[in-house]
């Protein structure tokens, strides 16, 4: 089944200790971690996921909006986060910081904007636990969904298909409950939302509502 991410990015930042006990359904949390430079906005670093950490058993999926993430993948896997999602145009060398997650014992993804195209990961692709289709442009939630994603998403769906390898597809950015359905069909494997979730008068119950979408 396919799974649902949180973002915190939408979560009220004054309360994130009570706001993560809301989505505790979910299996996994998403963390936007944005540098104001790769992307405009500035959001938090490792030491708010490793102050969540003790109080969440879920799988802390993270996603690296920043410059040269090289030079932060220890911070982060020492803060507890089970998954590195690093941007692909973020550095010159990307197999390199493949290797580097792995070896730091994390599990690595590699996140595309939308512009950016598939055959870039041609020679990524075997060696990734997960895939970040860019469903907006990054750094801010609350973004419309970009309708040309679809046909990305279908793409990668049928190489991953073809090449019989085990990578997920994860797509971030203006997903909610009215276009799940149709984008579930596409074959995606991770959802990560935000506003439409901690955005809702009752975060659990959107959560109920999307997973019965997704069984
Ligand atoms: C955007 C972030 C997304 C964002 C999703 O740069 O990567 O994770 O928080 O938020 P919504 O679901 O509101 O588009
Ligand atoms: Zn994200």
């Amino acid at each position: 089944m396919a799974e649902l991410l949180p973002s915190i990015l939408a979560a009220d930042f004054a309360n994130l200790h009570n706001e993560i006990m809301k989505v505790e359904e979910a299996g996994y949390l998403h963390f936007d971690i944005m540098d104001g430079r790769y992307v405009p906005n500035i959001s938090f670093g490792p030491d708010i996921i490793k102050a969540l950490r003790p109080y969440s058993r879920q799988v802390f999926d993270t996603h690296l909006m920043i410059v040269e993430p090289e030079r932060y993948i220890d911070r982060f896997v020492e803060a507890g986060c089970d998954v590195l999602t690093f941007h692909y145009e973020a550095t010159r060398h990307p197999h390199r910081v493949v290797q580097q997650i792995k070896e730091a014992g994390c599990k690595v993804g590699i996140a595309l904007n939308p512009s950016t195209p598939l055959d870039n990961l041609d020679y990524l692709l075997e060696d990734l636990h997960q895939v970040l289709i860019m469903t907006v442009n990054p750094g801010f939630g609350g973004q419309e969904f970009i309708p040309a994603m679809k046909e990305k998403i279908s793409k990668l769906r049928k190489t991953i298909d073809e090449r019989k390898l085990k990578t997920l597809i994860q797509i971030d950015g203006g997903v909610n409950l009215n276009n799940l359905s149709e984008l579930k069909d596409l074959g995606v494997d991770l959802f990560v939302i935000g506003s439409a979730i901690f955005g809702a008068e009752d975060p659990a119950g959107v959560i109920k509502k999307a997973n019965s979408i997704l069984k």
